[in-house]
């Protein structure tokens, strides 16, 4: 018996390995193969975390999230992404690379519930008044979500999941109402967002909440997925005064405005440009806490360009130029709507500065 049996397994690990090769040969002749798993780690995970566990962005791996989410909320949703907030529209992805990444998602949880696009019928108004007693708290006065990003080490634990915005094009574009409903319904486990019906409310109740949501549809506020049209990257004005000069002077207006400086290197650093025409630059790094903090609360990724920076240049006899990143191009790059107030009141702080320096 023994003697029969291993030439039998042989025999199956053979066809196994047959089996397999084939399939390598059929992926590379079709070349067509899609791999989720670096898709995802390319364009996700750096906010969703590698696993789906949550960072800047939601965590997309819970068994509540995945149960009463379609594929077809995943895909759209990566598609159009949630406009003035942080989640980015991917419509640049090729629709087999979307469902590649729907895929990978998927394999960490449950299977996708059927899509059903179903009005639940409700009403509104009703709703509204259910929203402002148990849901503005988190998701806000008009359902526009908690300020800042994603899951944050930084947040008191009780808002470790920043709440999304509701009233969101992007949201109310992907989600269905059976999909809304099934969310205040059973909760998301792991998350601040609890089951309201266990919370005590009715089926009737919920359904004017998911037709309240819905409403947003229509009256969706105009700053929504606005971003701000600027005109160039840079700000910058030409100095009457030398470079020593002007330098004294950035410092002097840094200190009227509360700022202080984080460095002070001399300006001696030269740069030759295509023509090898030196010029002698100086790169000024200042702030504030609230400078710093603000911006950084609400988007972590700010760090990037924090503390500000002014940069002087001056070529051969020429001019000194003074010049500052214009912080409205920070809103398209992060998408973020309360980012984008903020950016606008900085980019006026930067142009009274600038033309200071050189009055
Ligand atoms: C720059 C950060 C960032 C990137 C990159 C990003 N997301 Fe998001 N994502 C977010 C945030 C933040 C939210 C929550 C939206 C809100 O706060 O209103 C979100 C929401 C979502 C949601 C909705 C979750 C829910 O609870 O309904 C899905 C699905 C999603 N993202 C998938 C993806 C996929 C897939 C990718 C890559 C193709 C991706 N995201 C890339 C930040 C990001
Ligand atoms: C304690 C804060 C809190 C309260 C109160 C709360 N939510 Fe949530 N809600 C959240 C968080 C956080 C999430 C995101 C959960 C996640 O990570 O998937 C969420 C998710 C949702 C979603 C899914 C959004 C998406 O992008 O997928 C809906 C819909 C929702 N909540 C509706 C409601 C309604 C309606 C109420 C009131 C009946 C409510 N929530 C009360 C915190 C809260």
């Amino acid at each position: 018996m023994k003697n029969l049996q291993r030439p039998a397994l042989l025999l199956v690990l053979l066809i196994a390995l047959l089996l397999q090769a084939c399939q390598t040969v059929g992926n590379r002749a079709g070349e067509t193969r899609v791999d989720g798993a670096t898709l995802y780690t390319n364009h996700c995970a750096a906010c969703h975390g590698v696993r789906g566990w949550g960072g800047v962005g939601v965590p997309l791996a819970l068994a509540d999230f995945l149960k009463y989410s379609s594929d077809e909320y995943l895909a759209m949703t990566i598609r159009v992404g949630r406009p003035g907030r942080v989640m980015p529209s991917f419509s640049y992805l090729k629709e087999s690379e979307v469902q590649a990444i729907v895929r990978h998602i998927r394999d960490w949880g449950p299977k996708s519930p059927p899509y059903i696009d179903k009005v639940v019928a409700g009403d509104p108004a009703k709703g509204g008044l259910l929203f402002d007693e148990y849901c503005a708290h988190c998701h806000g006065k008009e359902a526009e979500g908690g300020a800042g990003t994603g899951v944050s080490f930084s947040r008191p634990r009780h808002m470790m999941i920043i709440p999304p915005a509701l009233n969101n094009s992007g949201f109310l574009l992907s989600a269905t109402d059976e999909m809304i409903k099934h969310t205040i319904t059973f909760g998301r486990a792991g998350t601040p967002m609890k089951s309201f019906r266990r919370k005590g409310l009715r089926r009737d109740d919920i359904n004017n909440l998911v037709a309240y949501i819905r409403s947003f549809q229509r009256q969706l506020p105009p700053e929504a997925g606005v971003i701000i049209d600027s005109t160039s990257p840079v700000l910058s004005v030409e100095s009457p005064y030398s470079m020593d000069v002007t330098i004294e002077r950035i410092k002097r207006i840094l200190a009227d405005n509360g700022h202080v400086m984080i460095d002070d290197w001399p300006a001696d650093r030269k740069m030759a440009d295509r023509d090898q025409v030196f010029f002698v630059i100086k790169d000024i790094y200042f702030g504030n806490l609230d400078a710093i903090n603000g911006p950084l609360s609400l988007d972590p990724r700010m760090g990037l360009f924090l503390p500000a920076r002014i940069t002087l240049m001056q070529q051969m006899e020429g001019k000194v130029k003074v010049m500052m990143p214009n912080p409205e191009q920070y809103s398209a790059i992060f998408n973020n709507s309360s980012l984008n107030k903020m950016s606008r009141i900085m980019y006026e702080q930067y142009q009274a500065m600038l033309s200071e320096v050189v009055k």
